[in-house]
């Protein structure tokens, strides 16, 4: 089919360029139109053979319902079987505007436009072309986004060409679209309106004029698995760039130094206007950070940019939720299969008595990369010859803790600091402020490059050490199970294992605090256990 582009400049009904748009239109052909979203590919939507054209032209599923675009606030009655007050105060805030409404379907609307539901939606567009080729085609259009399905909507007419060139009729060209992402779409035929689709109109707006409006959880969730989508085209998969697009929360400076850490996993960025430069991968920019309209602007471009330079795997700057803010969202969280990477690893705390597998669950914990402090390690560094805590103790518990080399008697250490509890409360002051300090700077070195920590600490609790920690893990075995691994581990007598679990009654109190308890019993599977938890 050849494709009439036809460049509208001047936007009056009467204007020749607008009338022949309308013609095609008129004769049942489509027409891509520019709005202030995205573009538009349009038919009469009153001619179900022009609407089927709709359908073909992008390989649109049937079951995706299309909104129709008026250009008077009065041709709603034409559409809907019933215009609640709501709808009214909406159409007169936001119309004309980037606002679409779903509302009971009066029968002149054909089945192909709504998809067989019984609802239909309807939007006034703000676009001084798209006003004006409604007014001149005299019918209401029905009109998706004009882009091959599974593509990104079109913001630009070579984008429309890209896509549509001798599918269609005729493509108008009105120049880039202001806000980029399609309209905003908000069901009035709910009891609570809610928002299907968040766009330039934002939440905050629509609740200024309609009091509460519920947030459709698809808006920033995948579709839980056989749940209906409120809004069909939701249950679809959109476009996303052939690169693997990861999302990096966090601030500017927790990107950039995950960026440096991961470096060798990305070949692109996709930041903020202004940040090229001090990110050391190519980039490619989606708007201004503070300004949200300016990534709805940029956000489909960048996607195709990225495609057609090729990038395998791009590390994407986060945008805020709020406003507009939120329509970026929904279609970047799409684009990236929500794929977040962790700016932060988080600490996890590990404490068990004797016996009761900790070193195994923290084994198992680490699988994924996660890096393990043991506290009991750092606890003798602190108490290196020529440390500052080891004079503290020498000046606390005599000089002759100290061997002539300077090294500690840890055993003569222990036997005076265990004697009674002062002696040991002396003890634990001078050495635990040093350990925590020495804990979480290593663990904060880990955590900063986005790696988790597991934090194996007999002492956990008391400590003092849970209070570096994102969460806390308690593992626990049954007394008879403890002996035995005791026995077996240390060479000990039962009497001996006995005796060292009943030191540690005290401390198992404190441990159960913890935010996990994991029971790791004789034939535990841990890998098991800890998958069906929440821990992973
Ligand atoms: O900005 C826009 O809205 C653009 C321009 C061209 O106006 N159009 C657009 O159309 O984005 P489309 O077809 O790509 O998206 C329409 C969305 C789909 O998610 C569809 O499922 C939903 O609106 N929708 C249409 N009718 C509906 C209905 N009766 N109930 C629920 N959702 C509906
Ligand atoms: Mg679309």
């Amino acid at each position: 089919m050849n494709t009439e582009i036809i460049r509208i400049d001047k936007t009056e009904e009467q204007s020749a360029d607008v009338q022949r748009a309308a013609e095609h239109l008129k004769n049942g052909e489509l027409a891509a139109i520019p709005t202030e979203t995205v573009y538009g590919l349009a038919a009469n939507a009153f001619d179900s053979e022009a609407v089927k054209k709709i359908f073909e032209a992008k390989g649109r599923p049937q079951d995706n319902p299309l909104i129709v675009h008026i250009a008077d606030v009065s041709e709603i009655c034409s559409i809907a079987r019933e215009v609640p007050e709501k709808a009214l105060r909406l159409a007169a805030a936001y119309w004309p505007g980037p606002l679409t409404m779903i509302l009971p379907k009066k029968d002149t609307i054909p089945d192909e436009v709504s998809a067989g539901l019984d609802t239909v939606a309807i939007r006034m567009p703000s676009h001084p072309v798209a006003n004006a080729v409604i007014r001149a085609a005299g019918v209401p259009l029905a009109a998706p986004s004009a882009n091959i399905s599974g593509f990104p909507s079109p913001t630009a007419v070579q984008h429309v060409i890209d896509d549509m060139n001798g599918r269609i009729a005729c493509i108008v060209d009105g120049g880039d679209c202001e806000f980029g992402i399609e309209s905003t779409v908000v069901t009035l035929s709910t009891p609570v309106p809610r928002l299907l689709r968040p766009g330039a109109v934002t939440h905050e707006q629509l609740e200024a004029v309609l009091g509460r409006v519920d947030i459709d959880p698809a808006v920033l969730n995948p579709l839980a698995k056989g749940a209906v989508a409120a809004s069909p085209g939701m249950k679809y998969k959109h476009y996303s760039p052939d690169a693997k697009i990861s999302i990096v929360k966090g601030s500017f400076e927790e990107y950039l130094a995950y960026v440096n850490a991961h470096i060798d996993e990305a070949d692109y960025a996709l930041c903020f206007e202004g940040e090229e430069d001090l990110i050391p991968l190519p980039c490619v920019t989606m708007g201004r950070q503070d300004d949200p309209l300016t990534q709805s602007h940029r956000l489909f471009d960048s996607f195709r940019e990225l495609d057609a330079l090729g990038a395998k795997n791009v590390f994407c700057r986060a945008p805020s939720e709020k406003g507009v803010g939120l329509g970026v969202c929904n279609r970047l969280y799409r684009a990236a299969a929500f794929t977040f990477l962790n700016v932060k690893g988080k600490i996890t705390g590990v404490c068990g008595g004797s016996g009761s597998g900790k070193s195994t669950v923290c084994a198992a914990l680490a699988k994924n990369g996660a890096a393990i402090i043991d506290a009991d390690k750092t606890a003798r560094e602190i108490t290196r010859k020529g440390s500052p805590v080891l004079a503290k103790l020498a000046e606390a518990f005599g000089s002759d803790i100290l061997d002539e080399n300077g090294e500690l008697r840890r055993r003569l250490l222990a036997s005076r600091a265990f004697a009674d509890r002062e002696k040991t409360k002396l003890l634990t002051d001078i050495t635990n402020p040093a350990i925590i300090a020495l804990c979480r700077e290593r663990a904060q070195k880990y955590v900063n490059e986005g790696t988790d920590v597991i934090l194996d600490a007999p002492l956990l609790f008391s400590s003092g050490l849970n209070e570096i920690c994102d969460r806390t893990v308690f593992v626990t075995a049954p007394e008879d199970v403890r002996v035995k691994r005791i026995m077996k581990r240390d060479s000990v007598s039962e009497e001996e294992a006995v005796k060292r679990i009943n030191a540690q009654t005290e401390e198992m109190k404190l441990n159960e605090k913890a935010d996990f308890i994991l029971e790791n019993g004789e034939n535990a599977d841990i890998d098991e256990i800890i998958r069906n938890s929440e821990l992973q």
